[in-house]
């Protein structure tokens, strides 16, 4: 292994995240393990130099204290414990400890050396699949979104052919997005990729569903049925391949905090698939799976892309899905793309779409009334998604967009802009 490591155990802390980022900041890589760890685990990871304690032993939190197994303290690794006051927990780490103890524990305690990048990361990341996969197959359900493309392209770099990518067209992916899964990863990186174009059995399947909460569930429970069908055509399949990062392992709930949100991917497979699971990333925040990705050699707009929600397009075409509507929906959103990358506003804006509602409005072309569907354009900047304000867009910038999408999008003869912040409106509208 070619880095050196320091295990945060988690003991309740609010201060995982910055704790771990602050170590990693000083150039030594850092894992966050739930506080009841064995000693056992803690062997077979290599490199391991110390424990910090995180959160103050013997914290009390649903009434259960919480504490380590005492067979740790026998490894002889030098620990630290961080007994932050509660009335600190949710301040940036300051000086519990500061950055000196903090240095002169991984440093001198630790003896760690800063090895921390990206290039040895993947080396070891790499040598550890090949470790736990060796001549087997891995399977993965590649969407193209960043998190199962930078797993796809570490899983390439691993173990090649053994793995298996599956990409389901389910008629809702943005414009040319399906080509360019195909471009990247079977022409570029040549992976063993199946192409399931899905999109008559989706949309079929959608037809007339027009609450937005009953559109997820058919899109998720198809996504899962069309996987499992792929998968069961193949044979020798050991292990499931997954993009998790950590802020998905967060928000799902650590053994000491709470669920923040369920998770609603598109992505979230069936339990009962007995796979093993390969999770390269799971220990990575958002901003270094994307460096990862860069070091992999993903291209830029794949790695940089906006968020994008699970069930795609089906949640911006509103109502029950039509195809008039779904295609004026991604014909829209690729203008809008393309015009805000053009002012540069592709990387200031964090999140920019269209959505199309299910009514028309009467308009004008060609001097005779035409009865037609709209387009709101929606354009919000965030931290976290849990709250967003609107980007005050130029108003050339927006005309353009506008000009554009009635000249070249069917059925449209409106263009609005949404300018309400979350809350009380949502990002997406369903
Ligand atoms: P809302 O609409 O709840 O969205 O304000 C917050 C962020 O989450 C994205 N989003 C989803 N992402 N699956 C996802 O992976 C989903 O079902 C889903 N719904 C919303 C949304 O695009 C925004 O970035």
């Amino acid at each position: 292994m070619k880095q050196d490591m320091i295990i945060i155990l988690d003991l309740g802390s609010a201060q995982n995240t910055v704790l771990a980022r602050e170590i990693r900041a000083l150039g030594v890589y850092s894992e966050i393990h739930p506080h009841d760890i064995t000693a056992e685990t803690l062997k077979t990871m290599e490199n391991v130099k110390g424990i910090l304690l995180n959160g103050g032993e013997n914290r009390i939190v649903d009434g259960q204290a919480i504490t380590i197994r005492p067979e740790l303290y026998s490894l002889g690794l030098p620990m630290l414990s961080i007994d932050y006051p509660q009335s600190k927990c949710n301040q940036q780490l300051t000086a519990l400890p500061d950055r000196e103890t903090l240095k002169k524990f991984l440093f001198e305690d630790c003896k760690a050396d800063a090895n921390w990048n990206m290039k040895n990361f993947i080396e070891d990341q790499v040598e550890l699949i090949r470790r736990q996969v060796g001549e087997r197959k891995v399977l993965l359900a590649l969407s193209g979104g960043v998190d199962s493309s930078v797993v796809a392209a570490m899983l390439i770099k691993a173990i090649g052919q053994q793995l298996v990518c599956v990409h389901v067209n389910h008629g809702l992916m943005r414009k040319n997005e399906s080509e360019s899964v195909i471009r990247v990863f079977r022409d570029q990186l040549h992976a063993n990729l199946i192409y399931v174009d899905a999109v008559e059995r989706f949309l079929g399947k959608l037809e007339h569903v027009d609450d937005p909460e009953q559109k997820r569930k058919v899109i998720g429970s198809e996504f899962i049925r069309v996987f499992e069908e792929e998968a069961h055509k193949l044979e020798g399949i050991d292990f499931l391949g997954q993009g998790t990062i950590y802020p998905d392992i967060i928000e799902s709930g650590t053994k000491t905090a709470k669920m923040v949100k369920s998770h609603h991917n598109v992505g979230g497979l069936p339990e009962d698939l007995k796979f093993e699971l390969v999770e390269p990333l799971k220990q990575l925040f958002k901003d270094e799976v994307r460096a990862c990705g860069i070091e992999l050699g993903l291209p830029h707009d794949m790695v940089y892309r906006q968020p994008f929600p699970g069930p795609g397009l089906g949640v911006r075409c509103l109502g029950a899905i039509t195809r008039d509507r779904l295609e004026a929906v991604r014909e829209s959103d690729a203008i809008l793309r393309e015009e805000f990358a053009k002012a540069g506003l592709d990387k200031k804006v964090w999140q920019y779409f269209t959505v199309v509602p299910d009514f028309k409005s009467v308009g004008m072309k060609n001097n005779a009334r035409v009865f037609e569907y709209m387009v709101i354009i929606r354009a919000i900047n965030t931290i976290d998604a849990m709250t967003a304000s609107i980007e005050k867009v130029d108003w050339d910038v927006l005309e353009k967009v506008t000009t554009r999408i009635l000249a070249e999008v069917a059925n449209v003869n409106r263009v609005c802009y949404d300018m309400s912040p979350k809350p009380p409106a949502t990002i997406e509208f369903e």
